[in-house]
């Protein structure tokens, strides 16, 4: 089906490093839909030529593989267009409109307009798209997170969302469910009888999320320094990983079943206290130190933060989830930027065996999968070596290495969700009540951190972090993955 996409915020920093070479791979691969048109909105005045040229120069910051030849960047760039516009001005929705209806096959028979703007100006956007009757049944918004501040902002925003737009013309990304390896979660999980019946209180010891990455806030330490990890990764990523891995079987496939499983995970995690926040979360900030080998400073002294700030660049989390399942399982998460690798998995420790039989202690089985850099699964069991002497256990583990396996197949997160928002497909996008309930979780944490004058603790930039987040499991009797 044919269809327009417009990106408002056509020049920013979003659209270029993510969107637009997403949508190249998917034009690459094929799988774009044919008479498809990109529209970029944005501020300055350029013409469709002069954006082109300016985008091709940005792809060449595009990695290896992935950057298009002169030749296809050319028949890609055919169907890119850009438009000046001021967000405030009615008439340049009119403009808009025209834009959208002059085709010389008919209207589209999809328009997605994406926002990737920063988030005070979705309501000021969907109000205007509204007024301009860009609302119809063939209208979809992509809403791109941060969605709003807190609770308050966002409920403000998805009110207005909801007054213009249905809930099912709403896509509200969290790029974390584009990725294949959560994909490969769902399947693992409902696909397959085997883990089921063991994924529950009575076998599972304590889950364990860690979203590391090696790279600093780079350029962004103006929106970093507002936002800080807990907002920017643990709120929608981290939570949304914690309810795939939570959640009941759905009855089905579709958007809405999945959505209201997650939706009870969200509803069932431990409400925080001040006295729960004190002890079961911690908060870092990165100092000077070395990331693979490379001297780097600390957040602090990183360009446009301020030298007193006070936003965490660490979180490691302890929480429950109060049902059946789960009653009594510890999940802990941990997020940071400048850790010592870049890392995400999640990794689920099965309890001991109910008696041992061997001498010596036994490792429990566990099973990480992985999220990147590769995209795979481990299952960590113990065999026998059968040697002669007392030490014949020895782990060993079944590796699965989805990159290689469907490496044909393989497409990246944001590629997956523009094509899922095209085709209007909503399984991986956020509904406004699980957001605003994943908001919910997380006020008691930035309500006692707003009265805490202690602050982030320190941590060398290339550590895991401060060694507070090893007590927090270490009181529980476990240890992070790289302390095994
Ligand atoms: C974004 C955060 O949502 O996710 C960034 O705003 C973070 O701070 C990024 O770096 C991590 O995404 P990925 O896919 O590189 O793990």
């Amino acid at each position: 089906m044919s269809f327009d996409l417009v990106f408002f915020g056509g020049t920013g920093d979003l659209t270029w490093r993510k969107l637009m070479p997403a949508l190249f791979q998917a034009f690459r691969h094929g799988k774009l839909p044919a008479g498809g048109r990109i529209l970029s909105v944005a501020r300055d005045e350029q013409s469709d030529a002069q954006y082109r040229t300016w985008l091709h120069e940005r792809f060449r910051d595009v990695e290896g593989a992935k950057r298009p030849t002169d030749e296809e960047f050319e028949r890609f760039a055919a169907a890119v267009f850009y438009r000046r516009m001021d967000l405030s001005q009615p008439e340049h929705y009119t403009h808009l409109k025209e834009w959208l209806q002059n085709r010389p096959e008919g209207p589209a028979g999809t328009v997605v307009f994406y926002l990737a703007t920063s988030p005070h100006l979705f309501t000021q956007i969907c109000e205007q798209l509204g007024a301009a009757g860009l609302n119809h049944e063939r209208v979809r918004v992509v809403l791109e997170k941060p969605l709003g501040h807190d609770l308050e902002s966002a409920q403000a925003i998805n009110q207005v969302v909801r007054s213009v737009f249905n809930e099912s013309q709403a896509f509200r990304i969290d790029h974390y469910l584009g990725k294949p390896s959560v994909q490969n979660l769902m399947a693992l999980r409902f696909g397959n009888a085997l883990f089921e019946p063991l994924w529950r209180r009575e076998s599972i010891a304590n889950i364990q999320i860690t979203l590391a990455e090696g790279l600093g806030v780079g350029t962004r330490g103006p929106f970093y320094d507002r936002t800080g990890a807990l907002r920017d990764m643990i709120q929608n990523h981290a939570l949304q990983l914690l309810t795939m891995v939570a959640m009941e079987p759905p009855s089905s496939s579709d958007a809405d079943a999945i959505r209201d499983e997650k939706l009870k995970v969200l509803r069932a995690l431990k409400p925080f206290t001040p006295e729960s926040v004190a002890r079961d979360v911690v908060r870092g900030q990165y100092r000077a130190g070395h990331v693979e080998g490379k001297a780097v400073r600390g957040y602090t002294d990183e360009s446009q933060v301020p030298p007193d700030s006070p936003t965490e660049t660490f979180v490691a989390l302890r929480t429950e989830i109060q049902n059946w399942r789960w009653a009594g399982v510890p999940f802990y998460l941990r997020t940071g930027k400048r850790l010592a690798a870049r890392d995400a998995q999640i990794v689920v420790n099965f309890r001991q065996v109910p008696h041992a039989i061997f001498p010596g202690k036994q490792r429990a089985n566990r099973l990480i999968i992985k999220l990147q850099p590769e995209d795979g699964l481990e299952l960590q069991l113990l065999a026998a070596k059968g040697s002669a002497h007392g030490e014949n256990l020895a782990p060993v583990s079944l590796d699965l290495d989805f990159d290689k396996a469907f490496a044909a197949d393989r497409v990246g997160a944001y590629e997956r969700l523009l094509l899922d928002a095209i085709a209007g497909r909503l399984n991986l996008f956020v509904r406004s009540d699980e957001q605003e309930q994943a908001w919910r979780w997380v006020e008691p944490i930035l309500d006692a951190w707003s009265r805490d004058t202690e602050g982030p603790r320190p941590y060398a930039a290339g550590s895991w972090g401060p060694a507070a987040a090893s007590a927090l499991v270490a009181r529980d009797g476990f240890t992070w993955p790289e302390e095994v």
